[in-house]
């Protein structure tokens, strides 16, 4: 397996880092092998490269088999000009590699029951898969653009761009729970009301899954109402952006979510939290996120579902033995580090040995 990891800022390379150890741990313990490049993304690539996206970054990663990209952001960048924003490096990568569609796991354990945002017999049993439009939408629209006195961006999607983002909703609720939730602003945005129209047709193709489409208003207090109502949720690249942070509400910390970001010429795995620059270097950063979306790299781009168990497996030994970062502390023992998460979870890998 040929991976390329792009660290990029703040709390990134401390996050690959531990997913990298964990993942050649993993890999090891069942005699497979890696081959790995590092290259720099985001605002780490402005200051070595005069640019957030390299082109030996981009070409390491066509020809890498899936990427592991940590984060980008940084304070520092706040007056940045748009094409030197850590931001256009992810957005550029994603683009390049063609990436259309988004997959967010959210799952709470009974063992983070504690953590979560809301009471426990509200949240327990939560197990959601946002799908998230990766490719278009107000993130890419054109014209875009800032005169100094109004500033405009555009929201377009056309019908094919909808209809496979759909049509992979349905295929994935079909091996889970069957059921759909689309989210949109049908009442107000024509670009909600064709994506409502197109999905609606996709869904007479998939019979065996229920579709509802719902507002994003309803949608955003229902999450927190009744999460475990919710299987699929399939929407736009914004409302996506937004509904996947409030997800990770449920589970408690937005370092706990993995992402997948597939459809292009290479898969792209990134958790879903930022740069966090507020704890980067000092040790504490959550690598759960990390570690979630290699387990989804195992399942989806290399197909070694069964080493993507063991880390996963791993994971929750450490949640279950009270072993947490401390955006996950609650009571009980005091939080470890990075590192030391990591290494409980390397010492759980194959069953604990
Ligand atoms: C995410 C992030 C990115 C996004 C940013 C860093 C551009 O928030 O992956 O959720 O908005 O897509
Ligand atoms: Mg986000």
């Amino acid at each position: 397996m040929k991976l390329a990891v792009l660290p990029g800022d703040g709390v990134g390379p401390e996050v690959t880092d531990a997913a990298v150890r964990v993942l050649e741990a993993a890999l090891e313990h069942r005699g497979l092998p890696l081959d790995l490049v590092t290259r720099p993304v985001g605002w780490a690539a402005v200051q070595s490269h005069g640019t957030p996206l390299p082109d030996p970054t981009l070409e390491a990663c066509r020809q890498a088999d899936a990427v592991l990209l940590g984060a980008v952001g940084h304070p520092g960048a706040a007056d940045a000009p748009p094409h030197l924003r850590p931001e256009a490096g992810l957005l550029g990568l994603r683009r390049a590699l063609g990436c259309w569609a988004n997959l967010r796991p959210v799952r709470v354990p009974d063992a983070l029951l504690d953590a979560s945002a809301l009471r426990p017999e509200r949240v327990r049993g939560t197990d959601l898969l946002v799908v998230r439009e990766l490719g278009g939408g107000l993130y890419y629209g054109e014209p875009r653009g800032d005169d100094g006195h109004r500033a405009w961006n555009t929201l377009t999607y056309d019908r094919d761009e909808v209809r496979r983002i759909a049509e992979l909703a349905f295929r994935l609720a079909a091996q889970r729970r069957g059921r759909v939730t689309s989210i949109d602003k049908a009442n107000v945005l024509e670009t909600s009301r064709l994506w409502r129209r197109v999905v609606e047709e996709e869904s007479h193709a998939h019979p065996d899954v229920t579709l509802d489409s719902m507002l994003v208003d309803r949608a955003a207090m229902e999450l927190v109402l009744h999460p475990t109502r919710f299987d699929v949720i399939l929407t736009s690249n914004l409302m996506g952006d937004i509904l996947s942070d409030q997800a990770a509400g449920l589970v408690g910390s937005l370092g706990a979510l993995g992402s997948a970001s597939l459809g292009g010429t290479t898969d792209l795995y990134e958790p879903v939290h930022g740069s966090a620059p507020e704890i980067a270097g000092t040790g504490r950063a959550n690598p759960m996120g990390a570690l979630a979306s290699v387990s989804l790299m195992l399942r989806t781009t290399v197909d070694l579902p069964a080493v993507a168990d063991d880390v996963d497996a791993a994971v929750e030994a450490c949640l279950g033995d009270g072993i947490r970062t401390d955006d996950l502390a609650a009571g009980g023992r005091p939080p470890v580090g990075t590192d030391a998460f990591t290494a409980a979870v390397v010492e759980r890998l194959g069953g604990g040995a």
